[in-house]
């Protein structure tokens, strides 16, 4: 090998794939042995992290995949794509489309949910108890907005997403799958939200925040909270770009042409 060859190697070393000739390896393991004997999500966590998940993670974190794999027309994301798709840009780009409105208000809040989270769990001893370690980050986070990300719904006055997951997560710390840290974190948060909130609207934990107490206990980094909500909504997003994209319509606008006011159709 030349000194070429060499940098050229290392340009793209990766602990991740290993593709030769004839040989497609991932995370070390023949790609053979996966196929038929391993599951999606079992490969997404491999690839991540390297290593196998045990029956009871994969579990947990297909629970929290399933989760968001999508919330019809009303989410941004979805009519976003479906938008997309009657405009002769190819599911890929549909897919793109949805997967590019995920932010921090709308699917991707799950990211500042684990940060905000970590901070509880990292304050709590020092505060002497989850509440306090809670009301003190709160604190600092709604000094910059008064939302806290992953709490609250648009559509949902209780999101029915929230309580099966956290309900799958008590029952993983109950076994010794997980920690609970987060869980506790989360709650914490919830009850100073509901008590400061008395006879106002309330603000739940919604989905990103369930998941990204599963996600976090699970051990993934936050910003991976966002990438796995974008695996999971991708699949929505796929199945409504492809519906979208047989009816036939061409240029599809937020409202039908019929009930759009006058003034806008002139
Ligand atoms: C999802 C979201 C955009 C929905 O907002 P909304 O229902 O339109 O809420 P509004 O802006 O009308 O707020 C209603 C009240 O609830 C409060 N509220 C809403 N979400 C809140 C949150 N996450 N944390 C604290 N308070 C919140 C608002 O401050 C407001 O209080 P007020 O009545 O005292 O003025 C909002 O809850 C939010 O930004 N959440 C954080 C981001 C997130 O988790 N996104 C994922 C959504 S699935």
């Amino acid at each position: 090998m030349t000194t070429a060859d060499d940098e050229a190697a290392q340009w793209w070393a990766t602990a991740i794939s290993h593709i030769e000739p004839g040989s497609i390896e991932l995370r070390d393991r023949p790609v053979q042995e996966l196929i038929g004997s391993v599951g999606l999500v079992d490969v997404i966590w491999l690839l991540l992290r390297g290593g196998l998940p045990s029956a009871r993670e994969t579990a947990l974190l297909e629970a929290a995949l399933v989760a968001g794999v999508d919330h019809g027309p009303q989410a941004p994301s979805i009519a976003a794509a479906r938008m997309a798709a009657t405009c002769g840009v190819g599911l890929n780009n549909a897919i793109a489309t949805g997967v590019n409105m995920l932010g921090d208000s709308h699917g991707g809040a799950g990211q500042q949910c684990v940060e905000m989270l970590t901070e509880v769990c990292n304050r709590r001893q020092m505060a002497g108890s989850w509440d306090e370690a809670a009301r003190e980050v709160m604190a600092e986070w709604q000094s910059h907005s008064p939302y806290l990300p992953g709490f609250g719904h648009r559509f949902h006055p209780v999101d029915p997403r929230r309580d099966p997951l956290i309900a799958l997560v008590h029952q993983a710390v109950a076994d010794g799958i997980v920690a609970g840290e987060y869980l506790s974190a989360a709650l914490a948060v919830e009850e100073a939200l509901r008590l400061r909130r008395t006879g106002a609207r309330p603000v739940p934990m919604n989905i990103d925040g369930a998941t990204a107490v599963i996600y976090a206990e699970l051990g993934f980094p936050a910003p991976l909270a966002r990438g796995l909500f974008v695996l999971s909504r991708s699949v929505g997003l796929l199945a409504h770009a492809w519906e979208e994209s047989g009816q036939g319509r061409r240029n599809k606008g937020p409202i039908p042409r019929s009930v759009m006011p006058a003034r806008l159709t002139t």
